[in-house]
C-alpha cells in the first residue's frame, strides 16, 4: 500500500490512545471526508456494508411487512438485509444485457405493500438511476442504492450512491476503498443519517422525533479500520486508476480470445471494477470454474454467483423465474481485482485465460 510508512505512523498513534470506549475521532473524520469527497450532506461509517444496508432500510422506515424490489442480478448481501429488517424481497429481472432493471418486469412486481426499490450496481455499473427515480416518485417508492462495488462510479456528474434517498457502500477487502471490513452509507436527509448514526450504536444517540422505539445493532466502525480507510481514501483517484487501467489491459489483451467477448467499457463514469466479458464458449460456467482453480478469481467460478432468485435460502421468496438474469450470470466472466494486481499478473491472467479458451472452444 502506497503510504505505508505513514499509516503506520497513524495507526501506532491511535494505538497508544486504545484501549478508548468512547473514542470516535477516526470514524469522525472519514465522515466528513467521505461526506466531501463525494458532494453529500452525511456520511455513516458502519461496519460493513451489509450493515450500511440493514442500516439504510431501517432508517428509511422499511419493516415488517413491507416489500422491496431487488434485482436478481445481485449477490446475496444485497438480499439478508431486507430479509434482517423483516421485508419481504421481490426479485426483479434485468434487461437482457444485464446492464438495468427491466422496467416492465419491475412495474409488474409493484403491490401496495412495495415500500423500496434497491438498485444494485454489481461490477460497478449503474443503471439509468435518473429512470429509476422518476418511476419511484410516481410510485412514491423511495430508491435505496447498492452501490457496495461502485465505489467512484458515476452516471454523469452524479457520484453512484448520491442523489436517492440513501446509498450505501462496502469496504470490506476487494472493494475499491477497502479496509478489511467496513462500510459507510450516504444521504442529503438530516432525518435518515440521524436515524442510522443511532440505529448502528444501539439507540444512543437516540433517533430523531417520529421513530418508534426499537432494539438496534452494533455496526460501528472500529477506530483503526477508520485509519486504513481514510489512508485509503486520500488516494482513491489512484486506486480508481489503477482498476481502470487493469480492466482496460484485459480488455486489450484477450481482444481475439476465443468464445470471450470483453465487454465495452460501459461509459466514462464506470470504476472498472471487475473486468467483464461476455462468454460464447459451451459450458460458460465450468470454465469460469476451471479459471478459479488455475488462480484466476471471479465471480461465478470463485464465488459461485447464482441469481438471487435461484438460491435455495431464498427460494421461499422467489415467484417467476429471471431468465435474463440467469442468462447473463452464466454467460459473465467478471474476473476480480485488486490494487495488488500490476502488469505483470494482469498479462498472466490473460495469458492463461486465452490458452484456456482456445483449449475450450470447438474447432470448426
Ligand atoms: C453488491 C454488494 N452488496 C453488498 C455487499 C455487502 O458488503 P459487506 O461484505 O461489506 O457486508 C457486497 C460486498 O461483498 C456487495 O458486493
Amino acid at each position: 500500500m502506497t503510504g505505508a510508512l505513514r499509516l503506520t505512523e497513524d495507526l501506532e498513534q491511535l494505538l497508544d490512545t486504545m484501549p478508548d470506549p468512547a473514542a470516535g475521532t477516526q470514524v469522525t473524520a472519514l465522515e466528513s471526508e467521505l461526506a466531501d469527497r463525494f458532494g453529500v450532506r452525511h456520511a455513516v461509517a458502519v461496519s460493513s456494508g451489509t450493515a450500511a444496508l440493514h442500516t439504510a432500510l431501517r432508517a428509511v422506515g422499511v419493516g415488517p411487512g413491507d416489500e422491496v424490489l431487488v434485482p436478481a442480478l445481485t449477490v446475496i448481501m444485497s438480499v439478508a438485509p431486507i430479509i434482517h429488517a423483516g421485508a419481504r424481497p421481490v426479485f426483479v429481472d434485468c434487461t437482457p444485457d444485464g446492464a438495468d432493471l427491466d422496467h416492465t418486469d419491475l412495474s409488474a412486481k409493484v403491490t401496495p405493500a412495495t415500500k423500496a426499490v434497491l438498485p444494485v450496481h454489481l461490477w460497478g455499473r449503474i443503471g439509468d438511476l435518473a429512470r429509476l427515480g422518476g418511476w419511484a416518485d410516481e410510485h412514491r417508492l423511495l430508491v435505496v442504492e447498492d452501490a457496495c462495488q461502485a465505489q467512484g462510479s458515476r452516471t454523469g456528474d452524479r457520484h453512484a450512491g448520491t442523489g436517492s434517498a440513501i446509498g450505501c457502500f462496502s469496504m470490506k477487502d476487494g472493494k475499491v476503498l477497502w479496509c478489511g471490513e467496513g462500510g459507510y452509507l450516504l444521504t442529503d436527509n438530516d432525518r435518515y443519517a440521524a436515524a442510522a448514526r443511532s440505529y448502528r450504536s444501539h439507540g444512543l444517540p437516540p433517533p430523531p422525533p417520529g421513530y418508534p422505539p426499537q432494539v438496534a445493532q452494533n455496526y460501528r466502525l472500529a477506530e483503526p479500520l477508520a485509519v486504513i480507510a481514510r489512508a485509503n481514501l486520500a488516494r482513491l483517484d489512484d486506486l480508481l486508476a489503477r482498476r481502470q487501467h487493469q480492466a482496460a489491459l484485459l480488455r486489450e489483451l484477450l481482444t481475439d480470445a476465443p468464445g470471450v467477448q470483453p465487454a465495452a467499457a460501459p461509459g466514462q463514469g464506470w470504476n472498472g471494477y471487475s473486468f467483464l466479458a461476455t462468454l460464447t464458449m459451451p459450458r460458460p460456467r465450468a470454465f469460469c470454474e476451471r479459471l478459479a482453480g488455475l488462480g484466476i478469481p471471479n465471480s461465478v467460478g470463485t464465488f459461485r454467483l447464482v441469481p438471487a432468485d435461484q438460491r435455495r435460502e431464498l427460494a421461499s421468496f422467489a415467484a417467476s423465474p429471471c431468465g435474463n438474469a440467469a442468462a447473463v450470470i452464466d454467460r459473465t466472466l467478471a474476473v476480480i481485482l485488486t490494487d495488488h494486481d500490476d502488469d505483470q499478473r494482469i498479462t498472466g491472467y490473460a495469458e492463461i485465460i486465452a490458452r484456456e479458451a482456445r483449449a475450450w472452444c470447438p474447432r470448426d
